[in-house]
C-alpha cells in the first residue's frame, strides 16, 4: 500500500530535477521530489556552482584590493585574510538559496520526500534512511541524482589532506602548497580561489594543455594568464598516485619526482551517481562509464522512467541538466519538449572569466568545415581600459558560405555574461553579419561582441 500518489516522482533535487519539479507542478502534474540531503539544491547549490563562486567572488576582492587598487590611486593601509568569515559568508549564500529552492517548493506544492530514492519496480519509488520508510506510488519516475567526484587509480582520498572540491570549499586553513590534480574546470577554479588567498599552487595536468575541449587558442591564452598569476603547471604528468603523509601529502607522477604539498585536490573529472538506485527493478543498465542511456525524450527504455543531467550523457553543467528537466517534464505532460544542445554555454569563473558556446576552432576543421574567424582583444575596448581589465579577446566562428555563427569563444573581464549574446544568436540562427549590425551600448564591455563579428568580414573598427 502507498504512502503517498503522484504523477511524477523525481528523485534528486540539483539544478536538473528541482527545476524539473517545479516546471511539472506548473503544468498542474502532482508531484514528489525525493532528496536524501537535508538541503535541496544538490551539488550545484550546496557543495559546487554556488559556494565555489561566493569564494572565487570574495577571493577575489581580497586580491584585487590588495594588488589591483594602487593603479586606481586607491591606497590600502593593510589588508588582512579573516577566511572564517568568508567561509560563513559562503555558508550563509548557500544557505539562502537552499532556503529559497524550499519555499519554491512550497509555492508550487511539490512535495518533499527526504531520505534515499529507490526505484522498487515499475511506477514505485521507496523512500528510505529519513524519519521512515515512505512508499510512493507513481505514473512516472525522473531520475536526476547527478553525479560525485572520479576517484583516481593510486590516489588514497582521506578527505583532508587529499581531497575533492567538497573539502577545498572548506579548508580550514590557507595551505602552504596546494597540489590539484587535473587542469578542468574545477581544478582551475579552486585553485585559483587558493592562489588568490595566499597558497602556492601547483596543477598537475595529464594532457600538454588546460582545459581539454575547450577551444584551444582560448585555453592556451588562459594557460598564460594563469601562469602570469603564479599558479604553476605541470603539463603532461600522468598523476600515478597521491596519499596523505604526516600533515601533508605526496603526488606521485609517472617518470618524476614526488611533490610534497600541504593538500591536494582531486579534479578529474566526475562521475554519474546510480548506487542504490535500483535500476535493474525496472531492467535499466548503465553504460561502461555509469551513464543511464535515454532516447531523445530523456526516456530510459523502462516504462514510465526518465533521467536526465549529469547522470545521463554531455557536458555535466547545471544549465544543462535544468533545461533537460524542463524538456523531459514539459514532454511528459504535453508531448513537446526539446534541448538545442549547440547552444549550452560554458563559463569557467577563472579571473579572467572564460566562456564558451557552440564549436571549436578545432571540432569545425575535424569536421572539414570550411569557417571564417574574427577575433578582437579587449585591449581595444574603451570600457575595459576604464576597468584595467585588458586581458583577453572574443573569437567568432561563423560559416564561410553562410555567415552563421557555428562557435563562440570568449576570455576576459565578463565572459560568462557576454556569451549569453551569442547563445542568443546560435539559438536563432544569426550571422555575424546580424551581431556586426546590432547597436551595441557604448562604453559596455559588449562592444567587443560586435567587433569580433565585425572582424569575421575583416571590418572591425578599433583594431
Ligand atoms: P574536467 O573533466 O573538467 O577536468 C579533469 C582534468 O583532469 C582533465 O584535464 C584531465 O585530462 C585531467 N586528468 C585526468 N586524469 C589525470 C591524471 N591521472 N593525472 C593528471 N591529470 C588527469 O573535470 P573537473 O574539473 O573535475 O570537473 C568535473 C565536471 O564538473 C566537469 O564536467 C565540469 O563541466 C563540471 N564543472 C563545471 C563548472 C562550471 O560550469 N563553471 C565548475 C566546476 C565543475
Amino acid at each position: 500500500m502507498a504512502d503517498a500518489k503522484h504523477d511524477l516522482v523525481i528523485i534528486g533535487s540539483g539544478p536538473g530535477g528541482y527545476v524539473a519539479a517545479i516546471r511539472a507542478a506548473q503544468l498542474g502534474l502532482s508531484v514528489g521530489c525525493v532528496e536524501s540531503d537535508p538541503a535541496l539544491g544538490g551539488t550545484c547549490l550546496r557543495i559546487g556552482c554556488i559556494p565555489s563562486k561566493a569564494l572565487l567572488e570574495s577571493s577575489e576582492r581580497y586580491h584585487a584590493t590588495k594588488e589591483a587598487l594602487a593603479p586606481h590611486g586607491v591606497r590600502v593601509a593593510s589588508v588582512s585574510l579573516d577566511l572564517p568569515v568568508m567561509m560563513k559568508r559562503k555558508d550563509e549564500v548557500v544557505r539562502g538559496l537552499t532556503g529559497g529552492v524550499d519555499m519554491l517548493f512550497k509555492k508550487n506544492k511539490v512535495a518533499r520526500y527526504t531520505g534515499l530514492g529507490r526505484i522498487a519496480g515499475p511506477g514505485s519509488v521507496v523512500v528510505e534512511g529519513g524519519a521512515k520508510t515512505v512508499t510512493l506510488e507513481t505514473k512516472n519516475i525522473l531520475i536526476a541524482t547527478g553525479s560525485k567526484s572520479s576517484s583516481l587509480r593510486g590516489v588514497t582520498l582521506d578527505y583532508d589532506r587529499v581531497g575533492t572540491s567538497t573539502e577545498a570549499l572548506a579548508y580550514p586553513e590557507v595551505p602552504g602548497h596546494l597540489a590539484v590534480i587535473g587542469a578542468g574546470y574545477i581544478g582551475l577554479e579552486m585553485g585559483s580561489v587558493w592562489l588568490r588567498l595566499g597558497a602556492k599552487v601547483t596543477v598537475i595536468e595529464y594532457l600538454d594543455r588546460i582545459l581539454p575541449g575547450m577551444d584551444a587558442e582560448i585555453a592556451t591564452e588562459a594557460f598564460r594568464l594563469f601562469k602570469r598569476q603564479g599558479m604553476e603547471f605541470r603539463l603532461g604528468q600522468k598523476v600515478t598516485g597521491a596519499r596523505p603523509d604526516g600533515k601533508g601529502a605526496v603526488v606521485e607522477c609517472e617518470g618524476q619526482e614526488p611533490l610534497r604539498a600541504d593538500r591536494v585536490l582531486l579534479a578529474v573529472g566526475r562521475v554519474p551517481n546510480t548506487d542504490g538506485l535500483g535500476l535493474e527493478a525496472v531492467g535499466i543498465t548503465a553504460d561502461e562509464r555509469g551513464r543511464i542511456p535515454v532516447d531523445e525524450h530523456y526516456r530510459t527504455g523502462a516504462e514510465g522512467v526518465y533521467a536526465i543531467g549529469d547522470v545521463i550523457g554531455g557536458a555535466m553543467l547545471a544549465h544543462k541538466a535544468s533545461e533537460e528537466g524542463v524538456a523531459c517534464v514539459e514532454w511528459i505532460a504535453t508531448g513537446y519538449g526539446h534541448v538545442n544542445y549547440d547552444a549550452i554555454p560554458g563559463v569557467v569563473y577563472t579571473e579572467p572569466e572564460i566562456a564558451s558556446v557552440g564549436r571549436t576552432e578545432e571540432e569545425l576543421a575535424a569536421e572539414g568545415r570550411a569557417v571564417k574567424k574574427g577575433v578582437f582583444f579587449f585591449r581595444g575596448i574603451g570600457r575595459s581600459r576604464a576597468l584595467g581589465q585588458t586581458d583577453g579577446r572574443v573569437k567568432i566562428l561563423a560559416d564561410a558560405a553562410t555567415d552563421r555563427i557555428l562557435g563562440a569563444h570568449i576570455i576576459g573581464p565578463r565572459a560568462g555574461d557576454l556569451i549569453a549574446e551569442m547563445v542568443a544568436a546560435i539559438e536563432f540562427g544569426a550571422s555575424s553579419e546580424d551581431i556586426a549590425r546590432i547597436c551595441h551600448a557604448h562604453p559596455t564591455l559588449s562592444e567587443a561582441v560586435k567587433e569580433a563579428a565585425l572582424a569575421v568580414d575583416g571590418r572591425a573598427i578599433h583594431a
